[in-house]
């Protein structure tokens, strides 16, 4: 693959926890612990190939109408997968960045996102966005309240507001927009996730289920991405020539 094929920014609705574990006869939550193992997996994967920006969505705004178990089982699972691979991001020289509004998560689990984000603020090897919290539509809602409020205070002429001014009121605004998009698990939907970014997004979907998915499979969509025209409103001709 060369370089200039492989997509800059990846990102991945990590989907089929629940029926991974119902499939092995599981409770959810041990689906959810596997799903940890296949994101280390997919981090080393994403280096290994030279992918530069990678996100990854792990909870949902819509995500809290689960049961309040699974929930709080989640937001664990989330703090002590951060407080155990913190070193590894630091040594491997990996930035985190949350996407998502933060501010209504658990308190301890704000403090050690707060914590990974500043010890790997530097870094540049492979910046990895947990999209935390998330949802594209209260995400645009909340653009628009800031862009008020920065038009009013006379910090945003409206005239300038184009696409470009717009996306830095995003939670991605340090991340070009996705170029390809993988949803696992069979499922065809977005599902509110990074409806604005993914504009021009390629989009591959796979049937494995998220604890399964592996850097082969990572490998596949990526080929499956090299092998795609984007073409950006242009004709196929203007493209060649
Ligand atoms: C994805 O797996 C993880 C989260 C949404 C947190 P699911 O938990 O949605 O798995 P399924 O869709 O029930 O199989
Ligand atoms: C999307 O998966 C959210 C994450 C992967 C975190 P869901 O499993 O919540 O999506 P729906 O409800 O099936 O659309
Ligand atoms: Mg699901």
């Amino acid at each position: 693959m060369t370089a200039s094929k492989i997509p800059q920014h990846v990102a991945v609705i990590m989907d089929g926890n629940g029926r991974w574990a119902e499939q092995h006869g599981l409770p959810r939550i041990e689906g959810h612990r596997k799903g940890t193992q296949a994101v280390k997996r997919i981090l080393k994967a994403a280096e290994d190939f030279g992918v530069k920006n990678i996100t990854l969505f792990a909870f949902s705004v819509e995500n809290w109408n689960r049961p309040k178990l699974e929930v709080a089982a989640l937001m664990q699972l989330l703090e002590s997968f951060l407080k155990e691979q913190k070193e590894q991001l630091v040594k491997r020289e990996m930035r985190l960045r949350v996407l998502g509004r933060t501010s209504e998560l658990p308190r301890s689990t704000q403090k050690q996102l707060r914590k990974t984000e500043q010890a790997t603020q530097t870094f540049n090897n492979l910046t990895v966005g947990l999209a935390l919290n998330y949802g594209s539509r209260t995400e645009v809602v909340d653009a628009v309240k800031a862009i008020t409020l920065d038009a009013q205070e006379g910090l945003l002429d409206l005239n300038e507001l184009d696409y470009e001014v717009f996306r830095q009121y995003l939670y991605t605004k340090e991340m070009p927009d996705p170029d390809l998009i993988i949803r696992t698990s069979g499922e065809c939907r977005l599902s509110n996730f990074l409806l604005l970014q993914s504009a021009y997004s390629e989009i591959y979907l796979s049937d494995v289920l998220w604890p399964d998915f592996d850097k082969a499979e990572f490998g596949a969509a990526l080929k499956a991405y090299a092998s795609r025209e984007r073409r950006f409103g242009k004709t196929a001709q203007q493209l060649t020539s």
